[in-house]
């Protein structure tokens, strides 16, 4: 398997058996930091990472990354740079290009990094658009097989806002890699027509499903994961809350969404998640909506069921995998 030098943008890109190598790479590299086996096989070499939007783990999982792999990094937040304000992503993607081995960027639309990745001249790394969030698809499906042992054939039930960037990417991985996907959500926030049309295509070569349900109890049944994300996503205003807490209320993640599924099914989350009332956004809903749990009962999120931290963890593992298999 050779990747070097190809851009990680959305899965549509890659094959499943790509994806496969990613995620088993992944775990390998997992296995190498835990046995502390020196893995710093990239050292001279140099990334930039911008952000124009917010992130923990993101950021952290490609810094920490680098570090192991023997890498240097660059941080741009979202104010330190000319990048799309006083210079075009065409020409900020030809200057970093000259200097770095790689480039990470999260921001917001997915044209922005397509358009990044087509002058670069290096690899460009999808750290999050509104679109695609491809990074945290290999810790998912990694964090899965950890679990299950096996993906293909296992029921992935996604629900909440079934439109937006983390409901994008799972439909689409699933769909490659042989799992049933089921979106549970109203129709406001069903996928995109096209982007549906084009996972079904795919699943049928893989010998999975896509379907889109509103009634819980049907789309929970036999659940292998139940997965969510938040509501109101990085980038869209303030206002939409009020109708997105109504609309989105009966697609919460709680013990009752659990009655269908497998006894052995697990819960998971991107992250971050509000569960309870200790951060601002959370308090702040509560003040104005009374509501003090939101996409995921704090229940479920502290309960055995949920796998949020291993999956926090593999982020990194994972974003190690993706620069390995690019650069090496
Ligand atoms: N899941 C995720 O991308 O987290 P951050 O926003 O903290 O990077
Ligand atoms: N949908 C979320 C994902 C965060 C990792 C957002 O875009 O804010």
């Amino acid at each position: 398997m050779n990747l070097k030098g190809r851009h990680f943008l959305t899965l549509k890109d890659y094959t499943a058996e790509e994806i496969n190598y990613l995620i088993d790479l992944a775990a390998e590299l997992k296995e190498k930091k835990k046995q502390g086996i020196a893995h710093d096989e990239l050292r001279g070499k140099n990334i930039a990472l911008i952000f124009e939007k917010t992130s923990t783990r993101t950021r952290c999982s490609f810094e920490v990354a680098a570090y192991d792999l023997g890498m240097h990094t660059t941080y741009l937040d979202p104010t330190a740079s000319q990048f799309g304000k006083k210079e075009s992503v065409a020409d900020s993607a030809r200057v970093l290009g000259r200097m770095y081995d790689g480039i990470e960027y999260r921001g917001f639309g997915q044209e922005i990094v397509e358009e990044l990745a087509k002058y670069a001249g290096v690899p460009v790394w999808n750290g999050l658009t509104n679109e695609f969030h491809p990074t945290q698809m290999i810790a998912d499906m990694l964090t899965i097989k950890e679990k299950f042992g096996t993906l293909e054939g296992l029921k992935f039930v996604y629900m909440g806002d079934g439109r937006y960037n983390m409901a994008n990417s799972l439909m689409v991985t699933c769909a490659k890699l042989g799992i049933d996907y089921v979106v549970c959500t109203c129709p406001k926030y069903f996928p995109d027509a096209k982007l549906v049309q084009y996972a079904k295509e795919v699943a049928a070569l893989s010998g999975s499903t896509i379907t889109i349900e509103e009634n819980v109890a049907l789309a929970t049944k036999d659940a292998d994961v139940i997965y969510t994300d938040v509501w109101v996503s990085m980038g869209e205003p303030e206002e939409v809350w009020a109708e997105r807490l109504t609309d989105l209320m009966p697609y919460q993640v709680n013990e009752a969404a659990f009655v269908n599924a497998k006894p052995t099914a697990i819960f998971m989350h991107c992250l971050p998640a509000f569960h309870d009332l200790n951060t601002k956004i959370g308090r702040d809903v509560y003040e104005k909506f009374g509501y003090t749990e939101l996409e995921v009962t704090n229940e479920v999120f502290e309960g055995p069921r949920s796998v949020v931290f291993d999956e926090a963890e593999n982020r990194m593992h994972s974003i190690k995998a993706i620069m390995y298999a690019t650069l090496k």
